[in-house]
Formats: structure tokens, C-alpha cells, sequence
């Protein structure tokens, strides 16, 4: 003891100068000069100025307004098509520009930029983001050496045209890898490193973009609780309870969390010719039911009738909306709790016990994990709002949601059916997935649109038999309804949209050929 108090630090000193360099810089981490994150115009996206100082963003024959600004911003934002290093418009830069920041915000907010990674005097990009989720904007959470991280089990490399992307559904944002040294870098991340190891092996990609996938749940740290990193370490139970095709399939069939176009856009018209309506019989005999069958026009039951009469209606009275009394008379007989009870599951001595319902409509596994949220527009004796249906006390909850998130909602549903106003009501079916997966596995997310068929169908009939219209909607937001009732996306979604109302006119609804033609 005594001897090391006396050390003198001169000596000290010496020691650690003495020490050979070659042996320090064995140990240290390679000199990198760290790449910039820069935004940029989205190629396919040119700004144009009008007279009265706009600046309009204008691609492919549609145009959003961006606002107004001063003379000369035009000439400043050219530096966009290059990429402006975020750090020169962050607030407290010495260059600072309150009108670029205004508008590369703007901008981001459409999601009309992307994110270049790379060395600013190298045109060539490392790695190139693109957003997925309206608000997304890059973000480098600070990352200590002596964290470990993983890569997600939902992230995944694949190839897009002639690019490789990096990809999850829990990403706010997609990374096209330019640099092959780069994936064979996030490729050893499929097991926990530690980043002090990491920034010691040759092409490490550097920690900015490390921070990104941090930042986009493409990799996650691991604490020393959550151990080799495996599913049950990432995110909590209602992640864990999730395939990664679900999850998938989920994001990249609705919209909010994917930027690709979807709907009917028809892409392969041209190249691929239409499929048929009918499928072309088989060869051979046939078995002639005609004689057996009435035709459609006389149909021998009620329930027959129904189906015959069934049909879409887009276009809703507003004059004569459809009332409280009848909303209520429409939940009650297509989805009201009619009996609850609980069972053991037979798995030894300790199965856990599980809750069942009956409702009107079947349920894959009896699982009656569809939940229902209503956009009410006009509806009589229902103020305007978004309403839950609780399903067992037969009541309808108010949950509080701002106007132009309300409205984003129905004008969304009124673009789907390409229908002249809003509905009266929307439907918007949204899942418990965790109840249907905590059962199934592999085919939770598959179970769960064949309960949204069936129930689909219920609600045309019910509509179809107390004079109401109906239209199911193929899209939904799930994004916008995460934002409504603040649920994380993964937790309960959208998965199907009906729309609800009395029809202006019966008689003229829209058949398969009529106004609205076949959606
Ligand atoms: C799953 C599903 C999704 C649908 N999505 C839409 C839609 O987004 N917009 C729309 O106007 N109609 C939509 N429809 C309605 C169909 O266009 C309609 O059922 C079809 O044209 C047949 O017409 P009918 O319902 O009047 O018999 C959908 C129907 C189903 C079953």
C-alpha cells in the first residue's frame, strides 16, 4: 500500500509514456471519419415557386403546397438535390435557416425527402433512407461502448430491383445499403455484440448508422436481463406473441407503416393480361344442378332473399341519416356479447384458465378478438365522434379524437369507395391480435381476415335486411388509428372497414356494374 501511495506521478507518467506505441495502437479502434446524415429531395419530387412566394412539392401530376417563404429560398433549397446535412439546419447551427428548416420539415412531414448517409465530398451514398411512417425523422439515440446490441428478429435484407434494403415492420423507415461491406457488417449483428468489439472489426459501419437502427428498431440493446437477445428479450408480450410473416403481412397490406402505393392500381395491366371472372371448367362430364335450383328471383327462404338482395351502397342520405335506435338494433344482432364463460386448458394439472364469449358470427378458435371503433359523422341522436362498441355491456364509449384525425378517417373511407361524401358511419374492425396468437401459431394473422370476412358479411346482411346500405373498404390506416387511441400498432389495429347509413336511394344503389362499378 504504502509503495503505491509514494509512486511519485512523474514516475507514473513515465511509465505510461514509456509504454511502446506499437502496442497502443493495436488496442485502439481504427481512425474512422464518421459519414453525415444529409436530407434530400426525393428524385422523383421538383419544387416549383408561384408568384405569390408558394412553394409547391409537384410529382407525378399531383402537387402539395408547402407554404409561403421569402424570396431566394428557392436557390438555397437547390442544395437539397445533393443533401443538406441535418447539423446545418438543427436549432443552435451557426448556419441555421429558419425558412429551409420550415421546409425541409414540410417536406419530411409528406414524406417527400429522404436520408443520405455518406462522406460529403463522396457522391457515393453509403446507405439511403427512406421513411415509411409519415413523421419519421432521423435520430441517433447515443450508444456507449460497452453496450451490446442485435439485430430484431423482424428485420430482414432483401433485394429490391437492383438494390439490397434492410427493412422490419417496426421500422419507421427503410434503409437502402449501398455499400455490400455494409450488410456483411449488420449481418454479424444476428448475434449480440458488444459495440467497443464491433468498432474493432473491419467495416464497421460507424455508430451513426448503428444509432439509425437503433432509432428504427432494426437492432435493439440488450441489458444483461435480457440475455442472448432471442424472441422472448425484444419488446414485451404483446411483440413477443407475433410471427414475423404476421407482422409483416400486417404493415405492408394496410397503410401508415409502409410508403409503397397500394390498392387497385392495376401495375401488371399491360404486361400480364386480366384474369378471368370464371375459372374455365374442368374436362370431362358435368352434373347439371339447374333443375334443382329456383331462380334468384325466386328464391325460397328468408335468408336466401337476403343474400340475393345484398349488395354495396356508397352513396348515403344525409337528409335522413341512420339513427341511434337503428345503429344500437345493427350492433346488438351482428356483434353483441351474448354468453361469456371460462375453460381450463387441458395441459396437465396447471393449464391456465381461458375466457370465451358467444357473438352472432363464428370465430376462428372461439377467439372473438375483433373489437369495433366507430367514426360517426351523421348520425341521429349521436353526436359526431369516435365511439367504442363494448360489445358486452352493449354501449358505445366516446374516446376522445381530434377533428382532423376524425376526418382523415372518413375522407379516407369516402376516397376508398370513390363515393361522393363521407359515410354516415365507419366501421373500422380492429384486432386483439395477442388473443388469436397466443394460440396459433402461424396462422394467427391468416385466422384473423377470415373472422374479418365473416363478420363483413354479417353486417351486409343485417344492413341488407333493416333497409339499410352498407360498403366494406379494403384499406385502412393503422397508423392513423394508433395516433387516434394512442394503442400501439401491434398491440390492436384496424384490419377491415365497413361503412354504414341509410342509402339515398334504395332502388339505385350501386350493383356490381352501377355507379361505383366494382371496387
Ligand atoms: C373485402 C372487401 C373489400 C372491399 N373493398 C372495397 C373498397 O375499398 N371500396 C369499395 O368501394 N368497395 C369495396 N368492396 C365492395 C366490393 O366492391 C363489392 O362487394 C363488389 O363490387 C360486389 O358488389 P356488391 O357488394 O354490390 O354485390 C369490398 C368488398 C369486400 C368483400
Amino acid at each position: 500500500m504504502r509503495a503505491l501511495k509514494k509512486a511519485p506521478k512523474k514516475v507514473l507518467k513515465k511509465a505510461l509514456k514509456r509504454t511502446p506505441r506499437k502496442t497502443l495502437k493495436k488496442k485502439s479502434a481504427p481512425r474512422i471519419v464518421p459519414p453525415v446524415i444529409s436530407a434530400r429531395l426525393n428524385s422523383r419530387i421538383a419544387l416549383e415557386a408561384r408568384a405569390d412566394g408558394s412553394i409547391l412539392a409537384v410529382f407525378e401530376g399531383h402537387s402539395v403546397a408547402l407554404g409561403k417563404f421569402s424570396a431566394g429560398v428557392m436557390d438555397r433549397a437547390e442544395s437539397l438535390r445533393t443533401g443538406l446535412p441535418l447539423t446545418s439546419f438543427a436549432a443552435g447551427s451557426r448556419n441555421a435557416d429558419p425558412e429551409i428548416d420550415l421546409l425541409v420539415r414540410q417536406l419530411a412531414r409528406h414524406g417527400l425527402l429522404e436520408y443520405r448517409l455518406g462522406h460529403l465530398r463522396d457522391d457515393q451514398d453509403q446507405v439511403v433512407i427512406e421513411p415509411q411512417v409519415p413523421d419519421y425523422w432521423p435520430r441517433t439515440p447515443k450508444l456507449g461502448a460497452a453496450e451490446t446490441i442485435v439485430l430484431s428478429r423482424f428485420a430482414y435484407l432483401r433485394r429490391r430491383g437492383n438494390e439490397m434494403v434492410l427493412e422490419s415492420p417496426r421500422a419507421g423507415a427503410l434503409f437502402r445499403i449501398c455499400d455490400p461491406m455494409i450488410a456483411a457488417a449488420i449481418a454479424m449483428l444476428s448475434k449480440p455484440q458488444k459495440i467497443s468489439r464491433l468498432r474493432r472489426q473491419d467495416g464497421f459501419p460507424g455508430n451513426e448508422l448503428l444509432a439509425l437502427l437503433v432509432d428504427c428498431q432494426i437492432l435493439f440493446r440488450l441489458d444483461a436481463a435480457s440475455g442472448d437477445g432471442l424472441r422472448p428479450a425484444e419488446g414485451g408480450d404483446n411483440l413477443v406473441l407475433w410471427d414475423f410473416h404476421d407482422l409483416l403481412f400486417h404493415t405492408h397490406s394496410t397503410e401508415g407503416r409502409q410508403a409503397n402505393p397500394l390498392g387497385g392500381l392495376y401495375p401488371h395491366a399491360g404486361v400480364i393480361p386480366p384474369p378471368p371472372a370464371v375459372r374455365p371448367p374442368w374436362p370431362g362430364n358435368q352434373i347439371d344442378l339447374g333443375e334443382f335450383s329456383p331462380a334468384p328471383s325466386q328464391a325460397n327462404s328468408a335468408v336466401a332473399k337476403l343474400l340475393h338482395e345484398r349488395h354495396s351502397t356508397r352513396d348515403f342520405d344525409d337528409q335522413q341519416p341512420i339513427t341511434l335506435a337503428e345503429l344500437a338494433r345493427f350492433l346488438d344482432s351482428t356483434a353483441r356479447i351474448q354468453s361469456k364463460w371460462k375453460s381450463e386448458l387441458d395441459f396437465g394439472d396447471d393449464g391456465p384458465e381461458i375466457e370465451y364469449a358467444a357473438r352472432p358470427y363464428p370465430s376462428g378458435g372461439s377467439a372473438y378478438e375483433l373489437e369495433l371503433y366507430l367514426a360517426v359523422a351523421n348520425c341521429e341522436g349521436l353526436a359526431r365522434g369516435f365511439y367504442h362498441y363494448d360489445a358486452d355491456r352493449h354501449a358505445l364509449v366516446p374516446i376522445a379524437a381530434r377533428t382532423h384525425e376524425l376526418d382523415a378517417m372518413l375522407t379516407s373511407a369516402e376516397f376508398a369507395m370513390d363515393a361522393p361524401a363521407p359515410p354516415q358511419i365507419l366501421i373500422t374492425i380492429a384486432a386483439r391480435f395477442g388473443r388469436v396468437a397466443w394460440k396459433y401459431s402461424s396462422i394467427a394473422y391468416a385466422l384473423i381476415l377470415k373472422d374479418v370476412g365473416v363478420l363483413i358479411q354479417t353486417f351486409y346482411l343485417m344492413a341488407t335486411d333493416m333497409g339499410l346500405g352498407g360498403c366494406a373498404i379494403g384499406s385502412n390506416n393503422i397508423d392513423l388509428f394508433e395516433k387516434i387511441t394512442g394503442i400501439e400498432f401491434h398491440v390492436e389495429g384496424p384490419v377491415g372497414q365497413f361503412a354504414i347509413g341509410r342509402g339515398r336511394d334504395p332502388e339505385a344503389a350501386d350493383g356490381p356494374n352501377g355507379p361505383g362499378g366494382p371496387h
